[in-house]
């Protein structure tokens, strides 16, 4: 299959490239498109066969359900029961944007969607090309994000591309995402609201709203994988070793860090980093650096770490250290995200 890759603009999508998308969509075809927190791979949400192909083309296990994205709050009632009350209150100040509810699935959605489960994740987005592609399409669409499983996931079209060239007909081009992370996954199906994912809206910006969410990450090995979909640990990995190393005296772990890279590279290994522009300046010899942006920008370094690890991977490199950069804001989902690529390996210093 030869994959189209079309530019779109980010703010003023053109209604053609829309109507082409929204067109495939209909037809039962996967799209890669935009949202505001990575690129997803979209397929109707509506149609068992399509969701199909989406499983197919990541080479995803079935068993990991799927997010359905829509562009109205009507749409909430085609896809879930029971919604609670609390779905409304954090919609009206989270929607559209980078915050995922789970909740009840409505009988008319295929259980391809979440296999094996009687819920649906549910989520509006905020990028203007997702939101006129998802009005065009008129049915909500099911959009895991655009990369092959267990890689990082796509910020940028070429990202897209480099996974699923050859595999999905369409891709809609509009340059880098803004967030550079997924949504927060919220799970409203219980007593207490719990953060299955930490993403895009922050645990604070969350409890302004409803104080009792609940967050206690929980990790689990490929194998334990199926009973809890996306908590998966290896997760976003790069190709090459990833080593995390964290502690409260940011001298001692550079210092650390240093030795570790010394000892590698004594080895022959070719050891890289990915690291706040502070960081960079103070760790020398190391075969590739990338820079997340300055230790303040939490933005800016949510939106370059998936692009850090694809182009550290490009470098053919055999290890890349990491240093964890705080829990508070995004800083719950950069930890999420660090982890996972560096498969549980951390450093304590
Ligand atoms: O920002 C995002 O959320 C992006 C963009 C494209 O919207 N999508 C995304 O989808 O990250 P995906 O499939 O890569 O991650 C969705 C997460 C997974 O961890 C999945 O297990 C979880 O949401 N999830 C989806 N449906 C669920 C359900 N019914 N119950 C529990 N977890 C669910
Ligand atoms: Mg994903």
């Amino acid at each position: 299959m030869q994959t189209k890759l079309v530019s779109v603009n980010p703010q003023n999508p053109e209604p053609e490239v829309i109507a082409l998308a929204a067109a495939l969509l209909r037809e039962g075809e996967l799209v890669a498109f935009p949202t505001e927190t990575v690129y997803g791979l979209g397929a109707n949400a509506l149609d068992a066969d399509a969701l199909g192909k989406i499983f197919a083309a990541k080479q995803r296990p079935r068993s990991d359900p799927i997010i359905a994205h829509i562009a109205a709050l009507e749409q909430v009632d085609e896809l879930a029961i029971d919604v609670p009350d609390a779905a409304c209150r954090l919609a009206e100040t989270f929607w559209p944007g980078p915050l995922t509810f789970i909740l009840r699935r409505a009988s008319s959605v295929p259980d391809a969607i979440a296999e094996g489960r009687d819920t649906v994740a549910v989520r509006m987005p905020a990028h203007p090309v997702a939101r006129d592609l998802l009005k065009a399409a008129r049915v909500p669409v099911g959009a895991p994000s655009a990369n092959t499983f267990t890689r990082p996931s796509a910020t940028t079209a070429a990202h897209v591309l480099e996974d699923l060239a050859g595999r999905i007909p369409m891709i809609l081009d509009s340059g880098p995402t803004t967030i550079g992370l997924e949504s927060t996954v919220l799970d409203l199906t219980a007593a207490q609201p719990r953060v299955l994912r930490p993403g895009g809206v922050s645990l604070e910006a969350l409890r302004a709203v409803i104080p009792a969410i609940e967050f206690s990450p929980a990790y689990v090995s490929e194998r334990e994988g199926s009973q809890s979909p996306g908590q998966m640990l290896k997760h976003y990995s790069p190709r090459a070793r990833v080593l995390l190393f964290r502690g409260d005296d940011r001298q001692l772990v550079l210092d650390r860090m240093a030795e570790v890279s010394a000892s590698e590279a004594k080895a022959g290994r070719r050891v890289a980093a990915l690291l706040t522009d502070e960081d960079a300046a103070a760790l020398g010899g190391l075969y590739a650096v990338e820079r997340l942006g300055p230790a303040r920008d939490q933005d800016q370094i949510a939106r370059h770490l998936f692009s850090g690890l694809r182009a550290l991977d490009a470098h053919a490199v055999d290890l890349i250290l990491l240093r964890d950069l705080g829990r508070t804001g995004l800083g719950a989902a950069l930890w999420d995200r660090m982890l996972r690529a560096a498969e549980g390996e951390v450093i304590n210093c």
